[in-house]
């Protein structure tokens, strides 16, 4: 099969994330929460790999991002970084833990980065988060932002529609994604928002912008894995593409195991000992 032949071997950073930007060099991310996955991942050479809080969802069963806790994307960041050679490893910062308090904030940043050992972490909002974040930096935690569809506010938009369609919101983005570069965040990803808003945003900012949702004028992209990879079946945004029907092959698989089980073909003479 086709694959990906990534010849630059040395680790991504942070800075490197600037300089593919400078050179027009598109990023390329994906979601992981396990050891296993995340070493496929890298192995295929992706640059980035996010530990979202979507493990909330696609993890943990839970309906929404919210529930998922400091605690629990510790040990699917722990997991993940223990995999990972060359990919720059990002960890979503929780629902809760960085909007009541901005000291919480920095130490549960501190604890994310001292625990698993991941290179950064991602936080979502713009000006009601911004001394926060502004703090984090400043404790030496590279942070990237999250604007447009913030799905840790869920319960304030009521859906997970598009976001900034009308000029309000549109230039409060723009204004945000702003105070974030100011800040020093060192990328940002822009979640379903219309693709001329983001690319207004990706030619305006220094840092790179990673879209999921938000078109190809952005510097890079990022999809959920088990979603790109085909394996829940009733997602299907406009967005997303599929690369795999792994739910499909997964559910043949096992069905044919089932299958030689019950007719005791196995296992067979060569698979005992
Ligand atoms: O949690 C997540 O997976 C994310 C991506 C959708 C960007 O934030």
């Amino acid at each position: 099969m086709a694959g990906y032949i990534c010849e630059d071997t040395r680790k991504v950073t942070t800075h490197r994330f600037l300089e593919m930007k400078g050179r027009g060099e598109k990023i390329s991310m994906l979601t992981s929460y396990d050891f296993t996955t995340a070493g496929i991942v890298d192995g295929a050479g992706i640059d980035a790999i996010l530990v979202g809080d979507s493990a909330s969802n696609v993890m943990l069963g839970n309906v929404t991002t919210l529930p998922i806790t400091v605690d629990e994307m510790i040990v699917f960041g722990r997991s993940v970084v223990k995999a990972v050679k060359r990919a720059l490893v990002v960890i979503d910062m929780p629902f809760g833990a960085y909007q009541s308090e901005p000291y919480e904030g920095v130490r549960n940043a501190i604890r994310i980065m001292k625990e698993t050992g991941a290179d950064a972490v991602k936080m979502e909002g713009g000006e009601e988060v911004i001394d926060v974040i502004g703090k984090i930096v400043n404790a030496g935690i590279p942070v990237m932002g999250h604007l447009g569809l913030m799905p840790q506010s869920i319960n304030k938009y009521g859906s997970y529609a598009v976001r900034a369609k009308d000029d309000a919101e549109a230039e409060k983005l723009i204004h945000d994604a702003h105070l974030l570069e100011e800040a020093g965040c060192f990328s940002l990803v822009l979640e379903k928002v219309p693709a001329a808003l983001a690319a207004r945003v990706a030619g305006e900012l220094r840092i790179p912008v990673i879209g999921i949702g938000a078109g190809h004028d952005v510097d890079g992209q990022v999809l959920v894995v088990t979603d790109m990879l085909g394996m829940n079946k009733g997602f299907t945004p406009k967005f997303l593409r599929r690369y795999a029907d792994l739910n499909a092959i997964m559910t043949d698989a096992i069905g044919q195991y089932i299958k030689d089980v019950k007719s005791k073909d196995f296992p067979n003479e060569n698979e005992l000992y």
